[in-house]
């Protein structure tokens, strides 16, 4: 059972993946990327030839999601039905359709409970779970509780640099589409009641790593 439970959430391209799996291990913490939860759902539907848009045919696919991920952060996986699928639910297709597999009210209370279950059978001593909802419904009770933010400027700039010369116009139009759709099913722009906000603009990726380790330093548990 993880002691400390660390919950952050933010939109894409915040830096909430990055920031919380090397927090995670300088900390000697697990990490749980919930996001790659509903990409892998995702890519589940497209797999079996699922229409994303089909609430009901998605919600149907919940019960026997056979899904696996890795929660050390140096041994990082995703892995559904046995098979290992860790860099394709990044895929451009995945990402276009995965909102819509999101916003179903069965897929986020499965995920949810799956989330929870992951996190208190984890035998480290804290984790860093990391996603949009995690402060207000998957751990709303978690002695810390972050909201990591940047300028929409700053997160198109980092999204644009690590997709290199695959980043367009519309990468910049798809992430604000998609903040604007799942913005929708929860809100992770505003700071809940108790969550500290963390705003990354102005820091670089070891600025922001170490104040989050501040952060989880700082809360009374830890
Ligand atoms: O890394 P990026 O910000 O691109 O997205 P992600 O964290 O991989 O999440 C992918 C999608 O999963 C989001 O766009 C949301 O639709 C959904 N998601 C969610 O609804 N709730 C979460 N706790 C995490 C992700
Ligand atoms: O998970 P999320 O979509 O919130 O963001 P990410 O995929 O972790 O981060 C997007 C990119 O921003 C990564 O390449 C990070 O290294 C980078 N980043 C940065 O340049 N400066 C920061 N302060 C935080 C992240």
């Amino acid at each position: 059972m993880s002691d400390i439970i660390v919950a952050v959430d933010g939109p894409a391209g915040s830096g909430k993946s990055s920031v919380s799996k090397e927090a995670a291990r300088r900390l000697g913490f697990a990490y749980l990327d919930t996001g790659a939860a509903y990409r892998a759902l995702a890519w589940h539907c497209l797999d079996e030839g699922v229409d994303t848009a089909d609430a009901a045919a998605v919600a149907a696919r919940i019960d026997d999601f056979d899904y696996a991920i890795g929660m050390e952060p140096d041994r990082y996986f995703v892995r559904v039905g046995g098979e290992e699928i860790t860099a394709d639910i990044r895929e451009p297709r995945v990402t276009a359709v995965v909102s819509q597999v999101a916003r179903v009210p069965e897929v986020r209370a499965g995920l949810t409970a799956l989330f929870r279950r992951l996190v208190s059978e984890h035998p480290k001593p804290g984790v860093i779970v990391e996603g949009r909802d995690i402060t207000t419904v998957v751990a709303p009770d978690a002695p810390v509780r972050v909201l990591l933010t940047a300028s929409p400027e700053a997160r198109m700039s980092r999204r644009s640099a690590e997709l290199g010369s695959e980043s367009t116009e519309s990468t910049a139009q798809q992430l604000a589409s998609r903040d604007a759709q799942d913005m929708r099913v929860v809100d992770f722009m505003n700071a809940a009641e108790g969550v500290t906000t963390l705003d990354s603009t102005e820091l670089d990726f070891e600025q922001t790593v170490e104040a989050l380790i501040t952060i989880v330093r700082a809360a009374p548990t830890a």
